[in-house]
């Protein structure tokens, strides 16, 4: 994204660019998928970005995660994909009803705060990682910490609208 060099970047700047690297990260990793695996969309808000992983990846089963149903009509999973709860407690104990480790995580929970993302990152790294299949992608609004992940190249909106993309070790 171009702009004059003589204005500060403004949030509405931030903004498109965070969706543009969104859009471009989750239809890059639905291209290279080459894992079995549910997809896990943590955070389903409007429901937007629920609604273009279905549509890129229409074989994937999507199991979505928030603390309450709040989407567009039109975008609201049915009752066995959708689980209610903090994400904290949800997704630590999500196995039995997800079954197979996830090909894609992508976790949009980011509160532009960074002292709030920072404290979420220390208690979901983790859980993504532990939830991710070897070889499966995680696509994030939160820097996190992967261990056993590499952090793969990021374009320039996605260095502005801080997003991130991870790819787990096989
Ligand atoms: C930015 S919105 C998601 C937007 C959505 N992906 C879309 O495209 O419409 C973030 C959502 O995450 C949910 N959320 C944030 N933190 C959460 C937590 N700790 N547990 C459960 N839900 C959480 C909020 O309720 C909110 O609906």
């Amino acid at each position: 994204m171009s702009q004059p060099a003589s204005r500060p970047i403004s949030r509405l700047d931030v903004f498109i660019a965070r969706m543009t690297a969104q859009k471009a990260f989750l239809e890059q990793v639905a291209a290279a998928l080459d894992v079995a695996g549910p997809v896990l969309e943590l955070g389903l808000g409007n429901g937007r970005t629920f609604d273009h992983l279905r549509t890129i990846l229409p074989d994937r089963e999507i199991f979505v995660f928030d603390r309450a149903v709040t989407a567009h009509p039109a975008s609201i999973p049915d009752g066995d994909h959708m689980i209610v709860g903090e994400i904290r407690d949800t997704l630590a104990f999500c196995g039995p009803r997800v079954g197979a480790l996830a090909a894609l995580v992508h976790c949009d929970l980011g509160t532009g705060d960074p002292t709030a993302d920072l404290v979420k990152r220390a208690w979901l790294s983790p859980l993504i990682a532990e939830r991710t299949a070897p070889g499966g992608y995680v696509a994030s609004g939160i820097a996190l910490d992967m261990d056993g992940f590499d952090e793969l190249p990021r374009s320039d909106a996605a260095e502005r609208g801080r997003y991130w993309l991870y790819r787990k070790s096989r």
